[in-house]
Formats: C-alpha cells, structure tokens, sequence
C-alpha cells in the first residue's frame, strides 16, 4: 500500500495499467489497494482514461531522510528510528520498546506513523490522527536518574518543542501550562508523556507528539476545541525535516534537563508561557480553582495568585477565564 502511495506522492496521473506493472499486481489489484486507501481517508482521484492521482501529491516520512536531517547528537542517542503507516498508538508502541528496554537493556527509540487509529491524547481524550499530513511522533528515552528526576519534564518538552518549531520560522507560538502548544487561542501541538519503571529506580519516559501540520478537510471537524495547523499559519514544511527538527530538539533538552534539571529552562518558560498574567480555572477532577496564573516553582508546578494567597498546582488542565 505504501509502495502504491509512493508512486502517486507526485500529484500526477499514473494509469492503473502503470501502477500495476510498477507494483507487479494487477490492475483489479491497484483498485482495490486505491479502495482500502480511500477508506482510510486519502483523497485518491480516479479518472477515466488518466488512471488516479492524489491531488495535490503527498509529503511522506521517511526514515532515511529524517536521520540525514537530524542532528549528529541525536542521531546517536536515538538506537532506532523507525516509520510506519499505520499504528493504533504511537505511544502505545513505544511504551511496548521502554517496558521491554527495562529487562533487555536496549537504548532510546524513535518511531512516527503516517496514520493513527487510536491517538491517545491526555485525559483519555483522543488525537485525531489522519493518513499522512500531520506529525505523529513518539520518543522512548531512558532518564539515567530514575524516576525521581522526571519532575519538571513536561515544561521542558514544552519548551522544546516550540523552539523545534520556532527554528523552522514557526512565530507567535506559545505555551499553555504544563505545554500544549498554542497559537492564538487555538491549539497546534499536543504533548503526552507516559512512564514506565519502579519509583526509586529505573525510569523510561515515553514522549508522544501531536503536532498539527496539515489538517485534511473534514478531519478537523472531530476535534472539540479550538485548534489550527502550521499550513493555516502560512507554513509549508517539510514533515521530515519537521521530524527531525523536533527529534534534535528534543533530544537536546532532554540532555540538558537530565545535565541541569529544570532550573536551566526557566528563561524560555517565562519567555513562552502564555498563562502569565492570565484570570484561568484549574480543573483537578471535579475541583476547580480559580486565580492569576503567575509562572511556574522549581518542580514545574503551576503557581496561582488565589483570595488565599499563591498556591501551587502539579497537575490539572487550565482554561483562561479572560484573555485580556
Ligand atoms: C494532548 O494534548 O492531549 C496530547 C496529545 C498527544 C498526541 C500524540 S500523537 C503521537 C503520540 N501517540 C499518541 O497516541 N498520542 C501522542
């Protein structure tokens, strides 16, 4: 299906007599490959006498040209990289790797789908994950001081991902506590971190990115709140060199949190956060708490200018009551 997909990546009619032979199938065969992809939601045009194209041609991973972009840091703390077309979960996969990465002992693990059938998003909430247009990313990195030392890493990741997207000309983005990655009041990335290990001991966090790129028509319309995409934005990249953008990235400040702790990302916190200042609602199960959201402590806790005085707050979701 894949090989199929390549073949068409360049928006071009091919007949199906020439995709056959390209494939070694037969042409009932290209239908038929065409029919289970259209029902995974790629737009494939079919004409008479010109064959099928995909309009508008497609920008695919790939892993090879995601590793030629990452940097020399990164392409040696990740041990495999690797691209699928469809999972159920990228974290899901990954979580499998750090699990069995406790017993066997094996290194960091990198992998993105072209699709996801099952994105997990925080709070049990779903990631809509459409065939080949967004980015789909999950990091497996064991955290050398166990578990103990993950305090703080959301912000961090946070933090990391917005200068990936930054670097690539990507402005006016900005944090919302611990690190949803915003742009006005809409959302463009996501970010959930899993863990596996004994407290005290081991750790292997797994890292799962969201990132909005290119949201088909339609696909968006299952998403509950406001959110754009990098092309609604005015920007046309790349998804590997947006991959390995973010994996280098990544891979960087995860180097530096585990080298400096959370102390060394303070500046860029202050300099993203988009709550400071802001009247928000913390949601923490069926309790609410109301005040001015006034940065972060040293463990990555959300502070809150509250009638009771500045409380700090290490989980719950926010929403901004004013944005004035
Ligand atoms: C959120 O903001 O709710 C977090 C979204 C995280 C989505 C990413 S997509 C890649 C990885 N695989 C998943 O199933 N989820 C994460």
């Amino acid at each position: 299906m894949l090989e199929l997909l390549l073949l068409l990546s360049d928006g071009r009619f091919h007949s199906g007599a020439a995709l056959g032979v390209a494939l070694g199938v037969s042409r009932a065969s290209v239908w038929k490959q065409v029919r289970v992809l259209r029902a995974r939601g790629v737009k494939i045009d079919a004409l008479k006498g010109m064959g099928y194209r995909v309009p508008g041609g497609l920008d695919l991973l790939d892993s090879r040209a995601i590793q030629a972009r990452m940097s020399e840091v990164a392409v040696s703390a990740i041990q495999q990289l690797e691209v699928f077309d469809l999972v159920d979960s990228t974290n899901s996969l990954a979580m499998e790797w750090a699990r069995n990465s406790l017993s066997d002992g094996a290194g960091n693990y990198a992998c993105l789908a072209e699709q996801q059938t099952s994105g997990r998003g925080r709070r049990g909430r779903i990631w809509v994950s459409p065939f080949g247009k967004n980015i789909y990313l999950s990091l497996s990195w064991r955290i050398k001081a166990g578990y103990t030392a993950i305090k703080g890493l959301s912000v961090a990741v946070g933090v990391a991902v917005c200068e990936a997207l930054e670097s690539l000309g990507c402005n006016g983005i900005w944090l919302k506590w611990p690190n949803d990655v915003y742009h006005g009041q809409s959302k463009l990335a996501g970010i959930l971190i899993e863990a596996v290990g004994d407290v005290g001991g081991d750790c292997v966090v797994v890292i799962g990115l969201g990132v909005n790129v290119s949201m088909p028509d339609g696909a968006g319309c299952e998403i509950d709140r406001p959110w754009t995409d990098l092309a609604t934005l005015g920007h046309k990249l790349s998804r590997n060199q947006l991959a390995a953008r973010l994996l280098s990235s990544l891979v960087s400040a995860l180097n530096r949190f585990e080298a400096e702790g959370l102390d060394s990302f303070t500046a860029d916190w202050q300099r993203l956060d988009g709550l400071l200042g802001k009247y928000v609602v913390l949601t923490i199960g069926s309790e609410n708490a109301l005040g001015i959201a006034s940065g972060i402590d040293s463990n990555g806790s959300l502070l809150l200018d509250t009638p009771a005085g500045t409380q700090s707050f290490f989980a719950g979701e926010v929403s901004v009551k004013e944005w004035r």
